[in-house]
This record gives C-alpha cells, sequence and structure tokens, in this order.
C-alpha cells in the first residue's frame, strides 16, 4: 500500500548542516559524504540542508544566528550536524558565541555526551593500556553551572577590582543529567555511574548535585553507583580508566575532563561529541575547533565529525547505521587509512572517501 505523504515525511531525518568555519567545512563534508553511504539503502534517507551561519557571514552582513533560526529548526529539522566556528578575522568570537552557545542555550541541549573509546592501543599516552582500558562517557551538564554568564564586575580595571561569577545548580538541571547518566548507563549496558563533583568545598552548589544523585539511584538498582571528588577522579581516569563506564559531572568539570578522556582516547581528531535534549532536536559536532592554521590545506582528520555523525544517528534510532560507521573508522585507524595526524598519509578528502566507500562494501 503506497504511504501517504505525511508518512513518507514522517520517515526521513531531516539534517540541517552548519559547517561553520576553517577545517569545520571541510571535515563537515566528509561527514555528510560518509552519512550518505551509511544510509543509501533506506527507504526514506536523510535529507541535508546546509546553512551559511559561521565568520564569513558575519563579516559580510552582521548575521550569526538569524532571530528565526531557533523556530526554524525545531520545526523543520531533526538533527543538526556541525562543523567549528572560530576565525582569526573575528578575534571578539561573537560570531562563535551567538550560533553555538545560542543553539545549545535556546535548544536547551542539556546533555554533552562525550564518549572516550580507544579505537587503537598505539593512539593513548598511557603505558600498557588497551582498547578495552579506555571505553567510557563522559556527561556534562550543558546548560547551567559557571557557564550560566551570571556576575558582574565591580570597579574594573582599578587597583580594588572585584570580579564574580555565580555557580547556578538548579534541582530540575541537576535532576535531568543525573538521569539521564543512568538511563544512559542502563540502555548502553554500562552497568556503573560515577557521579563527580566538589561537594566538600563547593558546600551549597554541589550539596544540590549529593542530595539529588543519593535519591535518583535508588530508582536504578540494576546500576552501581559511585561518587568521587572531581581531583580524585581526575587522578582515577589517568592511573587506571577501565573502571568507569558512565561519568556525570557538572558543566565546568565536564569540560575539562572531557578534553582529558579524548586525549586518552588517541586526540581531538578523533574525539566526538553531542549536544542533546533527548527526544527533541539536537546537535552533533567533533570536539576540536575551527583549526584556521590547517584549515583549506586538505590535511584536517575528518574522524572526529564522522563519529559525531554516528552519535546523530543512535539519537535518530538508526543505531546499525550507527555501528557501520564506528566500524568504518575503527578499520581505518587499525589499518592507517587515515590523516597524517594519525599516521596515515590520507588527506581530509581522501580519508572521508576511504570511509563512504567501506561502508558501502560493509553496510549495515
Ligand atoms: N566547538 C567549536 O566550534 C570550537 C571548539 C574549540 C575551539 N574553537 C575555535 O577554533 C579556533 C581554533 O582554536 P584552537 O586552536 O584552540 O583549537 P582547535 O581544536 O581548532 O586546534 C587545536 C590543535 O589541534 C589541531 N587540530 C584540531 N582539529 C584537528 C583535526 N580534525 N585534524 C587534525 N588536527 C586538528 C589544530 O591544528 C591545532 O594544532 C578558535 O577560534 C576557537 O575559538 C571552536
Amino acid at each position: 500500500m503506497p504511504l501517504n505523504h505525511s508518512e513518507k515525511i514522517s520517515t526521513t531525518k531531516r539534517i540541517a548542516v552548519i559547517p561553520g568555519d576553517g577545517i569545520g567545512t571541510e571535515v563537515t563534508r566528509e561527514a555528510v559524504k560518509v552519512l550518505k553511504a551509511a544510509t543509501s539503502g533506506r527507504s526514506a534517507p536523510l535529507e541535508f540542508t546546509e546553512f551559511d551561519w559561521g565568520a564569513e557571514r558575519y563579516l559580510r552582513d552582521g548575521t550569526t544566528l538569524p532571530a528565526e533560526a531557533v523556530a526554524m529548526l525545531r520545526r523543520d529539522y531533526d538533527a543538526i550536524l556541525f562543523g567549528a566556528v572560530g576565525d582569526p578575522r573575528v578575534p571578539s568570537n561573537k560570531h562563535a558565541a551567538d550560533i553555538l552557545l545560542g543553539l545549545r542555550a535556546k535548544l536547551d541541549l542539556y546533555v554533552n555526551l562525550r564518549p572516550a573509546q580507544l579505537l587503537d592501543a598505539a593512539l593513548t599516552p598511557l603505558r600498557d593500556r588497551g582498547t578495552k582500558d579506555v571505553n567510557f562517557v563522559v556527561l556534562r551538564e550543558n546548560t547551567e553551572g559557571l557557564y550560566a554568564g551570571i556576575g558582574g564586575q565591580f570597579q574594573r580595571g582599578t587597583p580594588h577590582e572585584l570580579a564574580v561569577q555565580e555557580d547556578v545548580n538548579t534541582r530540575k538541571g541537576v535532576e535531568r543529567i543525573i538521569r539521564y547518566a543512568f538511563d544512559y548507563a542502563r540502555q548502553h549496558n554500562f552497568g556503573r555511574v560515577c557521579m563527580s563533583d566538589k561537594s566538600n568545598v563547593l558546600t551549597f552548589g554541589h550539596d544540590l548535585w549529593q542530595r539529588v544523585f543519593s535519591q535518583v539511584k535508588n530508582e536504578y538498582s540494576d546500576i552501581e553507583s559511585r561518587h568521587l571528588y572531581i581531583d580524585t577522579l581526575v587522578m582515577e581516569v589517568v592511573r587506571d580508566p577501565g573502571q568507569f563506564r558512565v561519568i556525570v559531572t557538572c558543566n565546568l568539570f565536564g569540560d575539562i575532563l572531557s578534553d582529558l578522556a579524548a586525549q586518552l582516547a588517541g586526540g581531538l581528531g578523533l574525539a566526538p561529541s553531542g549536544n542533546i535534549h533527548p527526544g527533541k532536536i539536537s546537535l552533533f559536532e567533533p570536539v576540536h575547533g575551527s583549526a584556521p592554521t590547517i584549515a583549506g590545506k586538505n590535511l584536517a582528520n575528518p574522524a572526529g565529525a564522522v563519529l559525531s555523525s554516528a552519535l546523530m544517528l543512535d539519537h535518530l534510532g538508526l543505531a546499525s547505521q550507527a555501528d557501520a560507521v564506528r566500524k568504518a573508522v575503527r578499520t581505518a585507524v587499525r589499518e592507517k587509512h587515515t590523516t597524517i595526524d594519525l599516521g596515515g598519509t590520507l588527506g581530509t578528502r581522501e580519508a572521508g572517501d576511504w570511509l563512504a566507500e567501506y561502508i558501502t562494501k560493509n553496510p549495515a
């Protein structure tokens, strides 16, 4: 029986592509190429629409994130594939803050998901550690904490200057990220959650994290729960990363910890991320920035963007396609069909071509 029009629309996933600046444009192009290969057999493939929000547009007409953008993205799209923003011609970084931080805040993308999975033992700086030892995710609260932008300066520029930055922790904000951590552990058979804070010193804000964690963990008796202060956690992650599966923490600690985790798992070129609101439009981006010094030279590693697109496929319910993409990247890394930062000889475009061809030959 033929599908009616609305059924067709509901099965097609619409992707807003925001390549941004510098190598963001190069790696996003490869991610789209790989996504097309991974979904080509589906009756309703992905549909891509590109937006030119970035430094070039800002310098041309002053636009950063257009006024109607958020409503339009919510209404018309299922996910956002993002490159990177940042350009030496815009030292204030105004456009980047408006676009990326604006989308994270206005779409209420409260989960920052950063998997740290080592694909090849040769890529970790840790001695005698293999792929089984580094396989965990950092879940960073993405909307509040010290990043809420509340504070002020008094007598700025004088010897009596005072600067205050408030740490905002709401019951709703803390509870939803902790709950997401337990749900994530359950869905991925990760079995354990570690919550990290600094409640011994931050006795107001992080006391809230303690109380919420104690309450929520009781609802997940199948998941092992544990608490570590952030200073102990970073030591333990380096000493024995294999003890961790899901780590949940606040915005600032998550920001720092996830970069440490990225290095343990092979570095910036490989690190993916998702900015997620479960069940709603979410944004997927490589962890790296726009890398202006290598931009336009076909040198950037597209793997971080490609692995981010696999997280996007997971979010869209296309798990087997996501696995096919991850398998392609794992094989490329092990067989050195990579860019030079991972020891290969391929350019950005050629690395993307290799991944797309591998997936075409080894479909989901
Ligand atoms: N999410 C984002 O859009 C985001 C994140 C971080 C930085 N930035 C912006 O990017 C610009 C540059 O920042 P930065 O230099 O601190 O960080 P960066 O991530 O752009 O680069 C750091 C280093 O890693 C290298 N590198 C990064 N990605 C790579 C890749 N895919 N392949 C190979 N090498 C790669 C770069 O050449 C550089 O040496 C700035 O304007 C910054 O504000 C944006």
